[in-house]
């Protein structure tokens, strides 16, 4: 249904009679539907076998995550120089939307190593650590992490009580990290922390962890409502010895640092929340053409096709939503804003168009085999990292009035 139309591109020129010419192009290039066919194909052959029992055994997707990243989608925007796949956010967009449609779990592993830890990466290190850890994780060879959240600090992210403090030619770092996505398996951890409190925000620094550094130990997997599969834990830092060499940028740019990069990891979450109420709403349409009442299918039945026709516009709108925060980033414009409303709205929607999806299934849809329920729980995150609704509306409104 959604196949050719969805890549917007305005352009404005002004002649010297300042008329303008608008263009919009709903079209995605040849290479961006090969894309989103190979995210699709691997979704359906390699993802959905065993997606419910992974849910269930909160079994990380290892072999899926290697396979993702030997197909290149783990470091799909990072420049070939640096082992990546060198495509655009919008192809971005299409993989995580496939990808979700039938395994968050796996997905979230896509959103966090490409924009959260790659693009940081490759945007404000040096060569040097670029050389050394940006390489093997945009090859998909290693996974990352992404450290901002702590017991006392999710959207209040300003007030680290993990601190980094200046000991000369290396950093002593202590605390405990929160909710740390990709925290047991990953191999490179990117870390923000305090150094001088005095200076505030100011005073924060992102520094580059390995897995194995003296006194880091990770905590036991979190037992969660959704996204079961992935793999979140909690990090404890006592007085490990992080070499300066590992400080992203000039000190005290750890906040810009997280940030800067959470803008481009909420067009990830947006794209994933887009997928897990796509992927349901799939579901409630075959199953509404399959499932018989009163003697016709229930699509036949004006409740249900209200229901469906609902889904289907306010997916379409997210949809378009996460494609113009994508198309922003990929022509080097401001899309913090952009980011922003495609997530709050698109993780608004997947909530909505799942618990619908569940009440189209009727009693069916309240049992794990028919998947809704579980793209219900997965939908309900999407809510809550990477900034929460409420923080999503902060940024929108600080814009807004700026
Ligand atoms: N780009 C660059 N700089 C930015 C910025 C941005 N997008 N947003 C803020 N800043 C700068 C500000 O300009 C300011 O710097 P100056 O004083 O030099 O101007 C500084 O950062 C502090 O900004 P604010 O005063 O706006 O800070 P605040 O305390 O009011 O908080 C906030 C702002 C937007 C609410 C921020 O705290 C926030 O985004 N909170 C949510 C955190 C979050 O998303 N956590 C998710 C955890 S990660 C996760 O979930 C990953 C996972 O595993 C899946």
């Amino acid at each position: 249904m959604f196949n050719n139309f969805y890549y917007a591109c305005i352009v404005i020129i002004f002649g010297d009679n300042q008329s303008y010419k608008l263009y919009m192009n709903f079209e995605f290039t040849e290479e961006q539907l090969m894309i989103k066919q190979a995210a699709h194909d691997f979704a359906e052959t390699e993802l959905k076998p065993g997606v419910i029992e992974r849910d269930e055994h909160q079994k990380f997707p290892a072999e899926q995550i290697k396979k993702l990243g030997e197909l290149g989608f783990l470091g799909m925007m990072v420049s070939p120089q640096y082992g990546g796949s060198g495509l655009d956010a919008v192809s971005y967009v299409l993989v995580m939307e496939e990808l979700s449609k039938i395994d968050a779990s796996a997905s979230v592993v896509v959103s966090v190593n490409n924009s959260l830890v790659c693009y940081g990466l490759e945007k404000y290190c040096n060569e040097e650590q670029k050389q050394k850890y940006l390489v093997p994780l945009a090859k998909g060879e290693q996974i990352g992490a992404f450290c901002l959240s702590e017991p006392e600090a999710g959207s209040d992210a300003t007030s680290q009580h993990t601190t980094a403090i200046d000991m000369g030619d290396y950093y002593l770092l202590n605390g405990t990290k929160n909710w740390i996505t990709n925290g047991g398996n990953a191999s490179t951890y990117l870390v923000i922390a305090q150094t001088d409190a005095a200076k505030g925000h100011k005073g924060i620094n992102a520094l580059i962890v390995e897995r194995g550094m003296e006194g880091f130990t990770v905590g036991p997997k979190e037992n969660k409502l959704g996204i079961r599969g992935s793999d979140t834990h909690s990090l404890m830092f006592s007085d490990v010895k992080v070499p300066k060499a590992n400080r992203i940028g000039e000190d005290g740019f750890g906040f810009k640092f997280a940030m800067k990069t959470l803008e481009g990891g909420r067009i990830g979450i947006a794209a994933q929340a887009l997928g897990i109420a796509a992927g349901a709403y799939e579901l409630a349409v075959k199953y509404a053409k399959e499932r018989q009442t009163f003697g016709k299918p229930i699509a036949q039945h004006q409740a249900i096709q209200f229901k469906l026709a609902d889904m289907a516009t306010e997916i379409e709108a997210a949809r378009l939503l996460c494609l113009k925060a994508a198309w922003l980033k990929d022509h080097g414009q401001d899309y913090a804003q952009a980011a922003s409303m495609a997530k709050l709205f698109a993780s608004e929607v997947a909530m909505k168009t799942t618990v619908e999806a569940v009440q189209v299934h009727g009693g069916y849809g309240f049992v794990k085999e028919y998947h809704v329920e579980r793209l219900m729980r997965d939908a309900k995150i999407t809510q809550i990292y990477e900034g929460t609704s409420e923080i999503q509306k902060i940024v929108i409104s600080r814009e807004i009035l700026k």
